[in-house]
């Protein structure tokens, strides 16, 4: 009998910049995932997405800062369960430079 492997979308609404709106996307997985695992998938699929990919993974860096359902995390030490739904913007703290990629360089000013 042949393994049956069961694969279920995670949905995730994703920042786009140029839009100022979020983006719907459906990436299948039969795992959880790190939400950078999540943005490596959605950058392989959808090339024009702006997102750090290439980084620690393992919560060291401090680069792949992100919110994630209006929480600002280090997205590598996250995870998104299949059937799921997330939704991703930049970190709240910096500058956006295009979707998901804050200038580090740039934090905003603390709200009073
Ligand atoms: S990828 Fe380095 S801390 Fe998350």
């Amino acid at each position: 009998m042949a393994d049956v492997q069961k694969t279920r979308a995670i949905t995730a609404y994703v920042y786009r910049s140029g839009k100022a709106a979020l983006e719907e996307y459906q990436i299948e997985s039969e795992y959880p995932m790190s939400v950078m695992s999540l943005l490596t998938r959605l950058h392989e699929t959808d090339p024009t997405l702006a997102c750090r990919t290439s980084m620690c993974f393992h919560g060291t860096c401090g680069s792949c800062l992100v919110n994630v359902d209006g929480r600002d995390v280090k997205g590598c030490t996250v995870l998104v369960n299949p059937g799921e739904t997330v939704s991703l913007r930049p970190h709240s703290k910096y500058k956006v430079l295009q979707d998901l990629v804050v200038d580090f360089r740039q934090p905003l000013a603390a709200e009073n």
